[in-house]
């Protein structure tokens, strides 16, 4: 285990939910003030670096989620509780090795694709000021269940309360491949492509496994011809579009609701992607073991507060009431521990003692405005 460093200069930004305007001292903060520390231990010196972790994230949000889960991208209970476990993953069913994954049908992700950076855009769209606090669910459409979209259609009745991205994964093929699997729930997938070596390859989306195979919330990417091994140190590039309906939920990317002094609602998007729901955020390798170093642009609605796992690293307003937010690489780091949260808080600052003694560590604060 890292031991808690305090290092100059870095910043902890922290999520408090309900009157928990933390201090720094006092024996009720030690373990979560351990935690931190120990989560910034791990992250690369900055001059100024945010963190936010999937569970404070949450705190900010939980007392006031008021609907279910989105059944049609809800994750099985009994996938999640394989997938919790620690079971260890097979080879790939070998045989004809480029073919191998196309009919891949198993609990973890095959081997044979590594994945080591995310470049990540996501343009989310939602009212800061809705009428109530009525839940948001998904309209009665249900999802393609052939995953045929194209450019065309892929927001096509998604309505105003959606997510609209596109992910490119640096990837290492360990052996030529026709076929690659990863994870995807919930979402519309289109545009998918794969470049390597100045050629690119289009790619069809299919469910993992084919038709009737059991759910384990991947898709398969398939390709006309194999796409070949990638040379030591060097990473093919996959890319992909997704969009799915924002709504109200316990994890993945969801929003939720709460209502301030005055009696106005005021609607938060922000992530819970422990365990498995990283998938149901934006594609990809969903497995703790398969870390990899993200950059990631928000597009969100202007005039709210847009906080993620690092320092940003450019803000920018565009037509129509919208704010462009980049945000500085992250350190390697598995899929389930991107955050983002986007909302209308407060923010107050103070500064953290840590061991071994070292200079304070600068602590932010968010919390809704009246607490
Ligand atoms: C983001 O989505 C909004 C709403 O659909 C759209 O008007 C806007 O053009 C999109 N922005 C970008 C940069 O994709
Ligand atoms: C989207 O467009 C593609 C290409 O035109 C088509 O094959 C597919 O059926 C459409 N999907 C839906 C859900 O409309
Ligand atoms: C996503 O799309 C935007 C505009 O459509 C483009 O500028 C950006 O490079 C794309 N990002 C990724 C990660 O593919
Ligand atoms: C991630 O973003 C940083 C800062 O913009 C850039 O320097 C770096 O090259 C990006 N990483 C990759 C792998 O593209
Ligand atoms: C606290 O620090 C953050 C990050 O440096 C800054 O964005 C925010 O405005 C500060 N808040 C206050 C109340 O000073």
């Amino acid at each position: 285990m890292a031991k808690p460093v305090a290092r100059p200069g870095a910043t902890l930004l922290l999520l408090v939910g309900i009157g928990a305007l933390a201090k720094c001292g006092g024996p009720a903060q030690d373990d979560r003030r351990r935690q931190l520390a120990w989560t910034a231990a791990a992250l690369p010196r900055g001059p100024h670096e945010l963190l936010t972790s999937s569970h404070t994230a949450t705190t900010v949000t939980t007392a006031t989620a008021t609907s279910p889960i989105d059944a049609a991208a809800g994750v099985s209970a009994t996938a999640r509780r394989a997938l919790s476990g620690s079971a260890r993953r097979p080879p790939p069913a070998s045989a004809q090795p480029s073919e191998a994954l196309c009919t891949y049908n198993s609990l973890w992700l095959p081997k044979l694709v590594v994945p080591a950076h995310y470049d990540l855009f996501l343009n989310v769209s939602f009212n800061p000021n809705p009428p109530d606090e009525e839940p948001l669910s998904p309209p009665p459409t249900k999802p393609s269940p052939k995953f045929v979209y194209s450019a065309a259609n892929l927001t096509k009745g998604l309505g105003p309360e959606a997510v609209v991205g596109n992910v490119s994964i640096h990837v290492a093929l360990g052996a030529p491949t026709r076929c690659i699997v990863l994870h995807a729930a919930g979402m519309r997938l289109a545009g998918a492509r794969y470049e390597y070596g100045g050629a690119a390859w289009p790619g069809a989306v299919e469910k993992a496994g084919g038709p009737g195979a059991k759910d384990y919330l991947m898709v398969v990417i398939r390709f006309r011809s194999a796409l070949p091994a990638t040379a030591v140190g060097s990473v093919g590039r996959l890319s992909l579009s997704f969009a799915y309906h924002l709504v109200d939920g316990v994890d993945g990317l969801y929003r939720s609701v709460y209502t301030d002094k005055s009696g106005r609602a005021h609607a938060v998007a922000s992530t819970q992607l422990e365990s498995i729901a990283a998938r149901k955020a934006f594609p990809c390798f969903d497995e703790p073991a398969l870390k990899a170093t993200f950059n990631y642009t928000l597009v969100t609605p202007a005039g709210l507060t847009v906080l993620g796992n690092t320092d940003k690293l450019a803000s920018r307003p565009l037509p129509g009431s919208r704010l462009l937010t980049a945000f500085r690489p992250t350190p390697k780091m598995s899929p389930y521990l991107v955050a983002w949260v986007v909302g209308r808080l407060a923010s107050a600052n103070t500064t953290c003692e840590v061991s071994p003694p070292g200079a304070p560590l600068p602590l932010a604060m968010y919390a809704t405005p009246d607490q």
